[in-house]
């Protein structure tokens, strides 16, 4: 681990705050516990003595007992780990560097709801003590750290910016349920208010990231950077989302374009579907909330936004579509929804589409049954009121909507789906949005299929 910051700065305080965090003096608190802060913390726990801090007593409380519910680190780890959790505050002042990782979602009118991260900084800026530097990791518009949360530490600390504590940004790149880029091996960004700052912001995630770190020229352009590449994802899944609209009209699957298209050295490999979650779905609204302030009005970024958004409507009216050529009784028709995550082999469910396929179908008369074998149920529970069926009471289907690709719902064999349906049902309809199937083998198998 290079230890830049005693190279660049001779004596400088911020170095000495380094080696006082690797020997244990103090301690790297973490704010904010969930699917990005988790993981950090564990990560750090095994180099730096770690608080990590959530006001969410339940989620505290798994901890203690050893659990997560994210699934992303294991019970295990979670268990093993010397981390102290917490949901009291005041343990901050303990802590020289402090990470933030609370949620940044958009209100009902998908302004960006900055609510969780101003609460986080007064509550860092009324604990921490003098000397300490913040981190936010949360993802935000440029501007956020400087303007809105420097301030507030400021305010409720009485310490001054730049002189007694310091800040910095580092966007997340985790993406959760893949066991292929986990925290380590994912390169990350790093900003700092000044060189000697990022010194230490490098130096604390160059422990942890093998990968490496890169360096931004400043802390909005760190935040800049996170809202265009979540953005950048956005606009082509729409690109795709559109194309699949149009070639639905020509007959043709866009899933078997895309993989006849993948086989160019350039291509981009995307894929249409839903786009929920609280990354791609919702970072974009935070570029254009502030493009916006500014006098900018986009046009792709806009778009692609309502491109995705209207998904959902197209994949439920191409399913009544599929079941009224098949002769299928709408209105008595058992539809089962497959995959109620905002994406594959990941237990998260919140800002999940599939809310909108079933509110969707809910409007033609019909009260789906939705399974995942992999969701958080309870969470899907607390927050749509619906209550997540298991693959026993999807049996005598009329219809399946496999809406996300999960590693379990990729085994299934032909005969294993056909299972599921109710055995009088001559006509099985089975909506594929994601691709996951072999249309020619479910077709030779009788299935009447549909996908993207
Ligand atoms: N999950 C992802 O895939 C991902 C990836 C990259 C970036 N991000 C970004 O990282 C941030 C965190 O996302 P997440 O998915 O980990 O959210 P999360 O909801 O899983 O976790 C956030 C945690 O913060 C806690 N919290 C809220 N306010 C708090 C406060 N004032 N003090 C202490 N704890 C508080 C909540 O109880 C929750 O446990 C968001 O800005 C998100 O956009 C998420």
């Amino acid at each position: 681990m290079p230890d830049v910051g005693t190279e660049r700065n001779e004596g400088a305080y911020l170095v000495i705050q380094f080696s006082e965090l690797k020997n244990r003096n103090s301690s790297v608190a973490v704010v904010g516990l969930g699917y990005v802060g988790l993981p950090l913390a564990v990560a750090l726990s095994e180099h730096f003595d770690v608080i990590g801090l959530d006001l969410n007593e339940r989620k505290i409380q798994a901890y203690l007992e050893g659990k997560d519910p994210t699934r992303e680190v294991g019970d295990e780890a979670v268990a093993k780990c010397s981390i102290h959790f917490t949901t009291n505050p005041s343990y901050l002042n303990k802590a020289k560097f402090i990470i933030v990782a609370v949620p940044t979602p958009v209100n009902g009118d998908k302004t960006p709801d900055l609510s969780p991260i101003i609460g986080a900084s007064e509550l860092v800026g009324s604990n921490m003590s003098e000397d300490t530097v913040v981190v936010f990791e949360s993802t935000v518009y440029p501007g956020v750290t400087e303007d809105i949360c420097g301030p507030i530490l400021a305010e409720k600390s009485g310490y001054k910016l730049g002189e007694q504590f310091f800040i910095g940004y580092s966007p997340e790149r985790i993406n959760p349920g893949d066991k292929v880029h986990r925290l380590h091996n994912i390169r990350k960004i790093v900003s700092g208010m000044n060189d000697e700052v990022l010194d230490v912001v490098d130096a604390v995630y160059s422990t942890i990231i093998q990968a490496g770190t890169y360096r931004a020229g400043n802390i909005k352009v760190a935040e800049a950077a996170k809202v265009a590449e979540n953005s950048q994802r956005d606009i082509n899944i729409a690109f795709m989302n559109e194309l699949a609209k149009a070639f639905d009209r020509m007959g043709i699957s866009t899933h078997e374009v895309v993989d006849a298209m993948n086989t160019k050295w350039n291509a981009m490999g995307f894929r249409p579907g839903l786009v929920g979650g609280h990354c791609i779905g919702v970072d974009p609204y935070y570029f254009l909330y502030q493009a916006e302030k500014l006098g900018f009005h986009s046009q792709i970024i806009a778009a692609g936004r309502r491109i995705n958004d209207g998904m959902s409507n197209f994949v439920v009216d191409r399913t009544i579509k599929e079941l009224i050529r098949a002769g299928v009784d709408v209105s008595s028709a058992k539809i089962v929804l497959l995959g109620m995550t905002f994406k594959e082999n990941c237990v998260d469910t919140r800002n999940s589409r599939s809310i909108d396929v079933y509110n969707g179908l809910m409007e033609y008369g019909v009260t789906p049954v939705a399974v995942d074998p992999v969701a958080d149920a309870d969470g899907y529970q607390r927050e749509y009121g619906i209550s997540l069926a298991s693959m026993e009471q999807a049996k005598n289907a009329d219809c399946l909507v496999f809406l996300v690709a999960h590693d379990e719902f990729k085994g299934f064999s032909a005969d294993e789906l056909k299972a599921l349906y109710n055995e009088k049902q001559k006509n099985k309809v089975l909506i594929d949005v994601k691709g996951i199937f072999s249309r020619v083998e479910l077709e030779r198998a009788g299935f009447r299929y549909w996908s993207l």
